[in-house]
């Protein structure tokens, strides 16, 4: 069996055998020293989704939908109750029509902050993306800034974490909301915990206990047992196609939340006095239900192929953004490639191993909401989807690669095979 699982890497995939041998050997170190305690993660949290959905009474009525203004759907009543249930908040607003993690955040933001409002963001300058939304950067129109609201930014220490002492020079008991992103995004840090979060809130609170702690969590979903909503978080937001749409669902964003504040960002979404009670679901309850249910074992799969990824380039010599052996809170593995030809290369040895345009070879272009050109590798069955297997990075110094997803270990394995092929063959590295 070993031997026919080695042969159809390197014939069906035109892997080197170096590069395959390679790999194998990196696996049997983190499989050893990590796959214990994450199956223990995984554990926790599928018995923890199981309990939500079970505590929500869910059944299958609940997988049907209705039309038009969408009023009594009690299948997208169910999807919000039950992602309240497991983020341990009072509400949810959960929905296919909101477009992206930006989307979800967008509504959080403008939904709660009004001119003169003061936001902070405390874990440094928010997702590329976000920059656009607030105004800090891009000069887009529309943006928080354009409507009044006032913005400040704490920069992290030296050491990339969140400045605690700082804090109280950057809030004040006038600020509306202090925003914390998780996960690394385009940056060189690693991802805040969730003990690191709860201890920055905490901060936060004592200044003044109204001020509202939004948490960016996209990548952050089940990769600890708990949740910052569970620490402090007044309100989260996320996407579907990454972590907690476990691969199914199809589109759509998630906000979690205090009922008041959830009240608030639904009358943005749809409009005051509708809120909540309409909104169609397009028949996507059972996708978005299903993939929750799937999600803590997804996460844990590509959380093994991050360890791979990241045993085998550190000992490389490459940067690794976390290290083999940091705690994680996110499911991205940043490798700094410090040249454009390796960047582009690892990702489009990533594409190569896709179920889905694996022929194609993505090449960087420009993207909506990014200043740099970008380059993204994701042979996905659905678009865009950094829950499956993807790579992407800003084409700017250092060239970093975030690397993340990948629906089964497997799928993982074959793309970091791929992906270092493309770099052996083409002389950009060499194998120790
Ligand atoms: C930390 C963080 N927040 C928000 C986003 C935006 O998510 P989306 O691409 O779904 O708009 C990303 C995207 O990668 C991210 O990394």
């Amino acid at each position: 069996m070993i031997n026919d699982t080695a042969k159809i890497l390197s014939e069906g995939f035109d892997i080197d055998q170096s590069v395959v041998e390679y790999v194998l050997k990196h696996q049997e170190i983190v499989e050893s020293k990590f796959f214990k305690e994450i199956d223990s993660l995984k554990e926790f949290n599928q018995y923890k989704v199981i309990e939500g959905m079970q505590r929500a009474k869910l059944n299958s009525t609940h997988f049907s939908w209705t039309t038009g203004y969408g009023y009594d759907d009690v299948g997208r009543e169910k999807v919000e109750e039950v992602y309240s249930n497991i983020f341990r908040t009072e509400d949810a607003l959960v929905r296919p029509t909101i477009a992206s993690g930006t989307h979800a955040i967008n509504l959080v933001l403008s939904g709660i902050l009004f001119p003169g409002d003061e936001l902070v963001y405390i874990t440094g300058a928010p997702y590329d993306t976000l920059q656009k939304v607030i105004g800090s950067k891009g000069g887009m129109k529309g943006t928080l800034i354009d409507y009044g609201v006032k913005y400040k930014e704490l920069e992290l220490t030296e050491k990339k974490k969140i400045d605690l002492k700082r804090i109280p020079e950057f809030v004040s008991s006038d600020t509306k909301m202090v925003a914390l992103q998780r996960s690394t995004g385009y940056s060189d840090r690693n991802a805040f915990t969730v003990e690191e979060l709860a201890e920055a809130m905490a901060v936060v609170k004592s200044i003044n206990p109204d001020i509202i702690c939004m948490v960016d969590n996209c990548y952050g979903e089940f990769m600890e047992i708990t949740e910052p909503s569970e620490h402090g978080a007044d309100i989260m937001a996320g996407s579907l196609i990454k972590n907690p749409g476990g691969g199914l669902a199809l589109t759509g964003g998630y906000i979690v939340g205090t009922s008041e504040l959830i009240e608030y960002v639904a009358n943005r979404a749809t409009a005051p006095g509708i809120g909540k009670e309409c909104g169609l679901t397009f028949g996507m309850t059972r996708n978005v239900l299903q993939g929750l249910f799937l999600a803590p074992h997804i996460v844990t799969e590509s959380l093994k192929g991050s360890l791979l990824l990241a045993s085998i380039y550190e000992s490389l010599g490459f940067k690794t953004v976390p290290k083999l052996g940091d705690k994680r809170s996110d499911i991205i593995q940043g490798i700094e490639f410090r040249s454009e030809e390796r960047l582009v290369k690892f990702c489009q040895g990533i594409q190569s191993a896709s179920p889905v345009d694996s022929y194609f070879a993505p090449i960087p272009g420009e993207m909506p909401g990014y200043e740099s050109e970008v380059i993204m590798a994701a042979g996905a069955f659905v678009q865009g989807s950094s829950i499956e297997l993807s790579a992407d990075g800003p084409v700017r110094e250092p060239f970093y690669a975030y690397y993340q997803g990948g629906l089964t270990y497997e799928h993982c394995k074959l793309g970091i095979m791929k992906s270092l092929n493309n770099l052996y063959v083409n002389n950009l590295v060499e194998l120790d």
